[in-house]
């Protein structure tokens, strides 16, 4: 009977660590498969890294260039393309079985002036514009068919008021431009998805024009399969009763939704006027705009792991829509954060610190899938 009993115990606590074992053992990836993809940019140095190689492998299932896939990188000379840092990229990503996602094809920036221009120094004419325009989808989304499973084709064409931004695509082709990117990128690889993109979403505005969009690229027959709301945010932006309304009206559309470019900054967020002042220590006192030189405080560190729970408990409740959810970089060290909007800062947006350890952030997240009911409530 002792025997038996002995045995039954050994069993039990056997069983409870095994359980603690196997969880310990999931990756975030893991713990949010069931809902949405798990995202990660990638900058140069990143790919070739192997540390930080690992990190994307273990805990993400989808990739995307944080700047090697903009049109500046892939054709640096008129006319002259440089596939080098992609093709490898999109080799790490089918190597590595991860969700493909090409960022971006058009775009107000990162492309030369002289993509606007002809020979003689000229402004293109509409249709000289869209015929460039093609040929470019051409090549490069026909180069990646198959390895690129969805495309960011138009990134950031609305103001936050809802006008149409004045970029030369717009002056030069109209408001169609879109549309045409859209078409032009399906007939290159019917295949692959095709999203538009764009920040300020909470936004009623620019929601206002993107549903518009979307309403007529459905309405014309053109494809599009999800709207990608850019998640650049701070400890107190956005409003999360706002970002769960914009991720609804959106969802309503029978069009996915995707977290796109996911970091949140700690630090503070000046006017525009303000972003010039001192970031550095003067006279040996803190700089206001850059606090934490030395080491992120622990109230701080929890604020930020409070505040991804909270955006990924939106997230989860609305998991039949959102398709993916990407952060934008992989540590802190190489956020794009350090530097915007304030230039020359030590910021924290990320889920890896700058010794490539996960942060509190990280180990919240990774238990959510235990913790959402009661965190989420
Ligand atoms: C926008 C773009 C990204 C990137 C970020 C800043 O959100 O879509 O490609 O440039 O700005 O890093």
């Amino acid at each position: 009977m002792r025997a038996k009993i002995y045995l039954v115990v050994t069993l039990v606590v056997a069983l409870y660590f095994m359980k603690a074992l196997i969880s310990n053992a999931e990756s975030l990836k893991e713990v949010f498969e069931d809902k949405f993809l798990l995202g990660v940019a990638m900058g140069h140095r990143d790919l070739g890294n192997l540390e930080i190689e690992k990190i994307v492998n273990r805990e993400f299932n989808s990739v995307v260039a944080e700047y090697g896939m903009k049109m500046s990188n892939v054709m640096p000379r008129e006319g002259v393309y440089d596939f080098t840092w992609s093709d490898r990229f999109l080799n790490f990503a089918m190597n590595n079985g991860h969700y493909a996602v090409g960022h971006v094809i058009v775009w107000h920036k990162n492309i030369p002036e002289w993509f606007f221009l002809d020979g003689n120094g000229e402004i293109l004419k509409r249709d000289e514009l869209l015929m460039k325009l093609k040929q470019h989808i051409n090549t490069y989304v026909g180069r990646y068919r198959g390895q690129v499973h969805g495309w960011d084709v138009v990134n950031e064409a609305f103001n936050d008021d809802g006008s149409f931004r004045k970029t030369p695509w717009f002056e030069i082709i109209g408001d169609d431009y879109i549309e045409k990117a859209f078409e032009f990128t399906h007939e290159a690889d019917p295949n692959a998805e095709l999203y538009y993109n764009d920040y300020g979403l909470v936004n009623v505005g620019k929601q206002n024009s993107i549903v518009a969009l979307i309403k007529r690229l459905k309405k014309k027959g053109i494809p599009i399969s999800a709207v990608g709301i850019q998640g650049h945010y701070s400890l107190d932006f956005p409003d999360l009763k706002e970002l769960d309304r914009a991720i609804t009206r959106f969802s309503e559309l029978d069009t996915d939704v995707m977290i796109t470019e996911l970091d949140i900054s700690v630090l503070p967020f000046p006017d525009v006027e303000k972003r010039g002042q001192a970031s550095k220590v003067e006279d040996g006192k803190v700089p206001v705009l850059n606090p934490y030189l030395e080491a992120l405080p622990d109230d701080i560190t929890n604020k930020q792991s409070r505040r991804y729970e909270a955006l990924f408990c939106i997230f989860m409740k609305h998991q039949t829509s959102i398709s993916r959810v990407s952060f934008w970089g992989i540590t802190d060290e190489r956020s794009w954060r350090n530097n915007w909007p304030v230039v020359g800062r030590v910021d924290y947006p990320l889920l890896f610190d700058r010794e490539l350890q996960p942060k509190k952030a990280f180990f919240t997240l990774k238990n959510m899938s235990s913790f959402v009911k009661e965190n989420c409530e």
